[in-house]
């Protein structure tokens, strides 16, 4: 037997504006998204914006329903709506941040089905998908890749 260690590498931004250019516009849009939320049950807004190769961004934010599994996350609403609209186009960057009550931006950490999700992307794109993170204190994490987000990933 040997005990193992898996180690996570991401980089933290002390906030938006440090940033680089391409992941600031793409953040500045997932908060956008935010106000189109529709969460009538949580009262917490999600907005994500996803990059594609040919420059093009799609966003998304989370749409809740009385019958509660069948709302969707802000992640998958925009991943889903990026693939229809551009099927065969690689997603390179996504970003994400939530909107609490208040109306604070604050961290929204992908669950685990759309970190699944984004993983069935990454392979398609055959490049790392980049995951921008909005975070406590309006830090902002960058992962370069799904693998820090969902170590020993299931995929084909
Ligand atoms: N939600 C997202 O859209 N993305 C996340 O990363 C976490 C949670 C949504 C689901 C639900 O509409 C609300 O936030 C509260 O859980």
């Amino acid at each position: 037997m040997q005990n193992r260690t898996i180690e996570i590498k991401y980089k933290e931004y002390p906030s938006v504006a440090e940033l680089p250019c391409d992941e600031r516009q793409l953040l500045e849009k997932a908060i956008e998204a935010t106000s189109t939320a529709y969460s009538p049950y949580s009262h917490f807004c999600v907005g994500a914006a996803v990059l594609l190769d040919n420059g093009e961004i799609v966003t998304g934010s989370n749409q809740e329903n009385a019958a509660y599994p069948s709302g969707l996350c802000a992640e998958r609403t925009a991943m889903f709506a990026a693939s229809a609209q551009y099927p065969n186009v690689p997603m390179r960057k996504i970003a994400i941040v939530g909107k609490n009550q208040q109306g604070e931006l604050c961290a929204a950490t992908p669950c685990g089905a759309c970190r699944q999700v984004v993983s069935e992307y990454q392979d398609v794109a055959g490049q790392n998908l980049q995951i921008i993170l909005y975070a406590e204190g309006g830090a902002v994490l960058v992962f370069d890749g799904i693998d820090s987000l969902l170590p020993l990933r299931f995929s084909f």
